[in-house]
């Protein structure tokens, strides 16, 4: 006897909270396929699982349903049975490449991470930071007491800002500006890329020690390390001065509507006549936007990140009124947004003294 009710929540209805709910499954199976260097030992040409096992040193049997459920999932193709080949979107697994996705993956399938999301309820409850009542203390100075996880960090980071770093150098002026000092700027990718493309451009990464471990290797590979310093510090004390564009891209939503006011209380102590700030980060709409033919995880990422931001370290992401504000409080005022389009979900956001 067919079950009405079922029937009645109608079948796309139900495909897509069964596909939701095997979410956190299939970012567990790609991080699987990094750990086994999966996406390495099949590559491009047809290769049997027995083989992919082999060199894996894996059981043959369960590394073909791991294939499998990698083929499910779009990352892997199978040819004939039990032989397969990476797809353009499974390769981006290969840690080798330029543009791999391997440590962000790590990252958001990072166990302190995923643990504080088994306590997003209590988060939504009581509004208190999920991982700060877990660990005992909060994610920043966590990362500061764990140098492998902190390097992880930053390896997510840099491959999580390499879409911005090929898109920005074009997206805006820097020619008007002298010196750039990247706030948060973690293992200087983003500026990297700006100074590689604006040759008459100087630039400052400002982060703290454990945040920079990676950049004099970052910013050598690009070929601007005598362009770039690195300055330690904590920009919840003060940020450095001399330079006439602040950048900041994705520091903000990592903190409370009172700490993101004080770091640019401090971009606005040291902003020169005529120097700008310039924040890159998505710009929420007042209204969730649902009519946008997208898929529905993609369309929700943005507000992903916010419940991400809200169990992990505690800040949010932000419409474009809650940035006026925090301007406003910092003695700052906002000029513009400007999506990057090329680079969604994040928009330029333009601020100056006043
Ligand atoms: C989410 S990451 C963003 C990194 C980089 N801007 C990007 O978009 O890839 C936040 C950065 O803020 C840095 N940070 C955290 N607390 C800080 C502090 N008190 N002072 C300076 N930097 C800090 C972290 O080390 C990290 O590099």
């Amino acid at each position: 006897m067919p079950n009405t009710d079922v029937r009645a929540a109608g079948m796309a209805d139900r495909d897509l909270v069964v596909r939701l709910a095997f979410g956190s499954m299939a970012a567990h199976t790609l991080r699987a396929a990094i750990r086994l260097r999966v996406v390495e030992l099949v590559g491009d040409t047809p290769r049997r699982a027995a083989d992919v096992a082999a060199d894996a040193g894996t059981e043959a049997q369960p590394m073909t349903r791991l294939l499998r459920a990698l083929t499910g999932l779009g990352l892997l193709r199978e040819h004939a049975p039990d032989t397969f080949t990476v797809t353009p979107a499974g390769a981006l697994l290969d840690p080798g490449r330029p543009d791999s996705l391997t440590s962000f993956v790590g990252m958001f399938t990072e166990p302190a991470i995923v643990r504080a999301w088994e306590h997003l309820d209590d988060s939504v409850r009581t509004g208190d930071v999920a991982f700060d009542t877990l660990f005992g203390t909060d994610f920043f100075s966590h990362l500061a007491q764990h140098p492998e996880l902190s390097a992880g960090f930053n390896a997510a980071m840099s491959q999580a800002v390499a879409e911005t770093a090929a898109v920005l150098p074009y997206a805006f002026d820097f020619g008007r500006f002298t010196t750039v000092t990247d706030v948060g700027g973690g293992d200087g990718t983003l500026l990297a890329g700006v100074l590689a493309a604006h040759p008459g451009l100087n630039g400052v990464v400002f982060d703290t020690a454990r945040g920079l471990a990676e950049a004099p290797t970052t910013t050598a590979r690009h070929g601007v390390s005598d362009r770039c310093s690195l300055i330690a510090g904590d920009f919840f004390r003060s940020v450095p001065g001399g330079s006439d564009l602040y950048l900041m891209k994705s520091v903000l939503h990592d903190w409370t509507d009172d700490q993101a006011v004080t770091i640019l209380s401090h971009c606005r102590e040291v902003l020169p006549p005529g120097g700008l700030v310039l924040i890159v980060e998505p710009v929420l709409p007042e209204v969730v936007d649902t009519t946008a033919d997208v898929d529905v995880l993609d369309g929700g990422i943005t507000y992903l990140s916010d419940l991400n931001m809200l169990v992990n370290v505690g800040g949010r992401e932000r419409t474009r009124k809650d940035f006026e504000e925090l301007c406003h409080r910092a003695g700052l005022s906002l000029t513009s947004v400007t999506p990057l389009a090329e680079a969604a979900p994040f928009s330029l956001i333009e601020v100056v003294a006043g």
